[in-house]
């Protein structure tokens, strides 16, 4: 038992390493059943990301789809305008302009959710602080010297950073706002939310439709189970 203990603690160990190296992550609330947070994603995507990075795994027809709303709601309340149903998230940002502007590109963030994962997402949009000594004027928790201004800061307000010292470094011990945005914490947290879900949709779109198809796929062996074993009853009953 004592060896079993210790080999699950061994496997542990990395995470514990992780967890305490790094900022501890604040905690996404994904919901992909929540059509109206998505409905709100999607729409909070268009307007304060999809000017520099692309979506494009993603179609607008898809979304009427997936949200169960009408084809025309997309184009209204979503798409940017002019856009056609059939179209894929592509930003108008043309590449060499990105480089000139901030020296690297805007990754498209069709994966993103996959690949950092929703905590990460959620602490890195509410990560964003001021920082002088950056070119952008601006620096973030878990992103070092990241390319990327800050772009909802007007929602979110100008963040300042308390320092601490442990183990004779300086490390940021929490953020504090110093100048409020034009939403309060509460509704900034909902919108990182929301961003945040639609992202883990993005990245993985089949994801609601198989939650839909699996109580059938249940429901079919569940009923197959039942014939099985009403075949075996018949089959055994000569020979006993
Ligand atoms: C003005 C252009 C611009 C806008 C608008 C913008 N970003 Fe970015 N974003 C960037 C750039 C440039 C980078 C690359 C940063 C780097 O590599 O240092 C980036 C990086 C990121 C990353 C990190 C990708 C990685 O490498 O892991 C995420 C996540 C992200 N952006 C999400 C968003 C979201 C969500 C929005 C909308 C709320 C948004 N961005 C709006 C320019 C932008």
């Amino acid at each position: 038992m004592k060896k079993i203990t210790n080999t699950l603690l061994l496997l542990l160990l990395p995470f514990a390493a992780f967890a305490s190296a790094g900022v501890e992550l604040q905690e996404a609330d994904i919901d992909l059943a929540d059509s109206a947070s998505l409905q709100r994603g999607a729409k909070y995507y268009v307007t304060y990301c999809l000017g520099c990075h692309s979506a494009k795994h993603i179609r607008y027809i898809r979304m009427a789809h997936d949200f169960n709303i009408s084809k025309e709601k997309v184009l209204e309340e979503i798409a940017p305008e002019g856009k056609g149903i059939y179209e894929t998230m592509i930003t108008a940002m043309n590449a060499h302009d990105s480089e000139k502007w901030f020296g690297t590109q805007p990754p498209d963030l069709s994966l993103i959710a996959r690949s950092r994962g929703p905590d990460w997402l959620v602490t890195y949009l509410k990560g964003f602080y001021v920082d002088e000594s950056k070119i952008l004027g601006v620096n973030n928790t878990v992103f070092k010297d990241v390319g990327m201004p800050n772009v909802l800061w007007q929602l979110q307000g100008e963040q300042r950073p308390v320092f601490k010292k442990v183990d004779g470094q300086t490390i940021i011990d929490r953020l504090v706002t110093k100048e409020p945005g034009t939403m309060s914490n509460k509704q900034f947290d909902r919108m990182v939310n929301d961003l945040v879900n639609f992202l883990v949709y993005v990245g993985e779109p089949h994801q609601l439709e198989r939650l839909r198809l699996g109580k059938y796929v249940l429901l079919y062996l569940f009923m197959f189970l039942i014939i099985a074993y009403l075949l075996k009853k018949e089959y055994w009953k000569d020979i006993h």
